[in-house]
Formats: structure tokens, C-alpha cells, sequence
């Protein structure tokens, strides 16, 4: 059975979180393996709206396991937070339904500052969601960082954070230690105790899960266009939000992932700073921006809206290797009576080269060659079958197919779960006995694999 990718093609906000909610009711386990507590996925059903940071989308979904993986950084005290605020919704969450990897990086109430810090006083500011992903994957990288494994044994946890604040100077912010460890021993504390039964071995976890045939469904977070590697750096994210990232980041071998599919809006959206090349005149970013409600579900930040960027959607299947792609939110577009696409990137200057897989390193030195299409100017919300889209829609996907040259596999209509147009099914449905089924294997700290006892 398929492990198959649900991931960002632009720069994040695309409704990943919508779709990975559609699917997760085929599937047996979905999986968080980059990013933090900096994603905000909103998801709708029967007009009730849940936004979850970190954690996995399935968590709605009864019969699913959720994981946050190994490459993920956790803002404990947020996921505590965020799993009491979830209980309070009426979603069920214990150690059966949602397992942490031991190995998965803590995110620090220090690092939190030191990212505010920096995106106060610096004049390169990235407009970072001020969450404390990049110095919490920075000190993960530095082998600093506290790995989940440790919050098992709280005291001991507090201890050596209390040292490390002390000992070095980059962490202590303008109140001192004493005012830092005054606000978050408590919550540390709290926060550590409530989650140290659902830290496991979730590597062995997915292991077994893929040997057994279970569905897997990895829910990227952020974006392409966001990655670490291939993005637009250094306005990007600390991790790899690409499909290569996944095995990595799920502690897995990159033979569990059998594809990936790639989400894009039928325009797009940024947040933060960074270079936007298809900006919207301001009679339709007004239009899209409030439809669309384009505000982020993390920061509350208004999103910059742009026309839809063939050339950056291209150079994101390049590097993922999608096998389809789903456009949603094509309902925002309804009133609008033109549509440009962007289908090339003019130099501006002389300098400007392409180059890293077509996709220019410095955007500044182009500007977006457009293509205008016709309106629809219908309703297609909550439309369910293709039949249902008007024609000009229908035009407006298939020009996207062609020049992308890869499946549009589905196209969201709405903000509800219900609201999506299968093309091609990513997963199949599962057979009714899974449904009330949960996976389980033993995964506790120091869980053996098949192959360890045979060796024993
Ligand atoms: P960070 O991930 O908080 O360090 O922010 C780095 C960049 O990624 C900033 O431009 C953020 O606005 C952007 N970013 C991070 N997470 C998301 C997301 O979930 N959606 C959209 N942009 C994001």
C-alpha cells in the first residue's frame, strides 16, 4: 500500500491541510516530517474550523495513527496547548492516536526569543512567523539542541535547560534568566509531563506500518518555494519542504515514499518578505485577498495575493517530481471577469541568467510575462463534478495541464472538506475492517524491529 506525499507547490497556504483531511479517511497513518508549530492548517467541516499547527491533519479522522516525526521541531508547550484546545473541539487525542519521535527536536522557549529578537533588530528581516524554527533547526544542527527523548524525564529536562541558559549568552533575553525561567518552568514542566507517554520510536513505527501494507500519507507544511535547499533563500524556511525531505524527516528509507503530489492555489500567496513577482493590480488583490480570506492562520499577517506562476509551479514538479497536482481555491477567482497567468519571466537586465533546474536564483532581475484568460465569473463553490464547472474554468485548468504537462489530479471548490473535485484518486478507500482498526505495534523507547529479535 501506498506512502504518498501531500505537499506545498508554492509558498505554503496552498490547502494542503484541507486535502491531506479528504484523504486521511483512506489512510491509515499520516505523518508531520518538517516544520514546526510555523504551519497553520484550517480545516472546515460542516462549517466548523479547526487550525492545527503541529498537529497531523488525521487527527480528525478517528480510525488514523498520527505521527510527528523525526524532523520535526516541537514547540512543547504549544502542542500541549493545541491537544487540550483540540479535546476541547471534541477530537479524541491519547498515545494511541498520536505518537511523537524521540529523536524530533524541541523547540525551546529560548529560540522562540532569539527568532523574535532577530526579526526585530534585523535589517534583512525574513518575516518569519517568529515561531523559533530556524534557531531551533540551526542549534539542531549545531548538535545543540534537546531531542523529545529528553522531556521523558522532566526534572532532568529543566535542569539541563536551566544550565544551557545560564551557560551561554546567546539564549538569555532582555529580562535575564531568572524572568525567562519565572514565565516557563511551569509551562516546560507541564507541558513535558503531559507529553512524555506519547514520545516513541515512530521510525521503527513506519517501518512496520509500510512492511504490513498500511496507507501513509505525509503532510508536508510551508512550500516549495519555501524549502531550505531550493526556494527562494534566504527568504525560506529552516527545513526541507520538498519530497526528498520526506524520508529524512519521517525517519524512513526513501523507498516507503511511492509519490507525491503537489498543491497549488489557482493563484498565489506569500507571506513574509522575499521576492513576489506576480502581484495582483489592487482591485483584484482586494477581491482575492478577502474571499480567500488571506490571512495567515499562524500570524493573522495579510498574505501579498499574485497571479498564478506557471514558471515557479513548473520548477516546483521539477524538484519534487509530482505526480499530479491539485489546485484549489478556484471558487476566489469566481468574480473576476479577466485572469492573467504568468508563462514566462522577462529579463530586466542584461545579468539576469537562468539557471538551478530553469528557476532563477535572483528574482529581482525578471519580471512575469503574462497570459490573460477569460473569467468565469459563475459560482463554483461547493461544486463537486467536473460537469458542474462553467467552461472558461475548464479552459482556465486545462491551459495550467498543458503547460504544466503533468495531472491535474483534483480541484478544490470551497474551504470544506466535502467541497473537492476528484480527477484521480490518490488513495483508494479503505476496506471497511480498517476503518475501525487502528494500527498498533509496539513502538515505546527501545522497541525492537523484527529483524533485531530474530537477531536476539
Ligand atoms: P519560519 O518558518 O517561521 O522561520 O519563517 C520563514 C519564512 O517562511 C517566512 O517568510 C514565513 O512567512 C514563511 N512561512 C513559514 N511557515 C509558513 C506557512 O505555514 N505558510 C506560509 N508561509 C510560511
Amino acid at each position: 500500500m501506498p506512502g504518498i506525499a501531500i505537499l506545498g507547490a508554492q509558498f505554503g497556504d496552498e490547502g494542503k491541510g484541507k486535502i491531506t483531511d479528504f484523504y486521511a479517511d483512506r489512510a491509515d497513518i499520516t505523518v508531520r516530517f518538517q516544520g514546526g508549530a510555523n504551519a497553520g492548517h484550517t480545516i472546515y467541516r460542516n462549517e466548523q474550523k479547526f487550525v492545527f499547527h503541529l498537529l497531523p491533519v488525521g487527527i480528525m479522522t478517528s480510525h488514523t495513527t498520527n505521527v510527528i516525526a523525526c524532523g520535526c521541531v516541537v514547540d512543547i508547550i504549544t502542542l500541549h496547548e493545541e491537544i487540550l484546545a483540540a479535546r476541547q473541539l471534541g477530537i479524541q487525542i491519547s498515545p494511541d492516536n498520536l505518537k511523537i519521535s524521540a529523536r524530533a527536536t524541541v523547540v525551546l522557549p529560548a529560540y522562540i526569543e532569539a527568532d523574535i529578537k532577530s526579526e526585530t533588530e534585523s535589517q534583512n528581516r525574513i518575516g518569519t512567523t517568529r515561531r523559533g524554527i530556524g534557531p531551533a533547526y540551526s542549534a539542531k544542527a549545531s548538535r545543540e539542541a534537546f531531542q523529545m527523548a529528553e522531556i521523558a524525564d522532566p526534572q532532568k529536562f529543566l535542569e539541563k535547560y536551566l544550565t544551557m541558559l545560564k551557560a551561554s549568552s546567546l539564549y538569555q533575553d532582555a529580562l535575564g534568566v531568572e524572568a525567562h525561567w519565572s514565565s516557563y518552568r511551569e509551562p516546560l514542566y507541564n507541558a513535558s509531563t503531559f507529553l512524555a507517554p506519547y514520545i516513541s520510536d515512530t521510525s521503527s513505527f513506519l517501518k512496520d506500518a509500510h512492511k504490513f501494507g498500511r496507507s501513509i500519507i505525509f503532510e508536508g507544511a510551508q512550500g516549495a518555494l519555501l524549502d531550505n535547499d531550493l526556494g527562494t533563500y534566504p527568504h525560506v524556511t529552516s527545513s526541507t519542504t520538498v519530497s526528498s525531505g520526506v524520508a529524512i524527516g519521517a525517519g524512513i528509507a526513501p523507498s516507503y515514499l511511492n509519490g507525491s503530489i503537489g498543491v497549488a492555489k489557482a493563484y498565489v500567496t506569500r507571506v513574509g518578505a522575499g521576492p513576489f513577482l506576480t502581484l495582483m493590480d489592487e482591485e483584484s488583490h482586494q477581491v482575492v485577498q478577502t474571499e480567500g480570506k488571506e490571512f495567515g492562520a499562524t500570524t493573522g499577517r495579510p498574505r501579498l495575493c499574485g497571479w498564478l506562476d506557471l514558471p515557479a509551479l513548473k520548477y516546483a514538479i521539477a524538484i519534487n517530481d509530482y505526480d499530479g497536482i491539485i489546485i484549489t481555491k478556484v471558487d476566489v477567482l469566481d468574480t473576476l471577469s479577466e485572469i492573467k497567468v504568468c508563462t514566462k519571466y522577462e529579463p530586466v537586465d542584461t545579468s539576469a541568467k537562468f539557471f538551478e533546474s530553469d528557476y532563477p536564483l535572483d528574482l529581482t532581475k525578471f519580471k512575469p510575462g503574462y497570459k490573460t484568460l477569460q473569467g468565469w465569473t459563475t459560482s463554483t463553490r461547493d461544486a463537486r463534478s467536473i460537469s458542474e464547472l462553467p467552461l472558461k474554468l475548464r479552459e482556465y485548468l486545462a491551459y495550467i495541464e498543458k503547460y504544466i504537462e503533468v495531472p491535474i489530479y483534483g480541484i478544490s471548490t470551497g474551504p470544506n472538506t466535502s467541497s473537492y473535485i476528484e480527477r484521480r484518486a490518490i488513495f483508494k478507500p479503505l476496506p471497511l475492517i480498517r476503518r475501525f482498526e487502528r494500527v498498533s505495534f509496539t513502538t515505546d523507547l527501545g522497541h525492537c524491529s523484527q529483524l533485531n529479535s530474530m537477531e536476539t
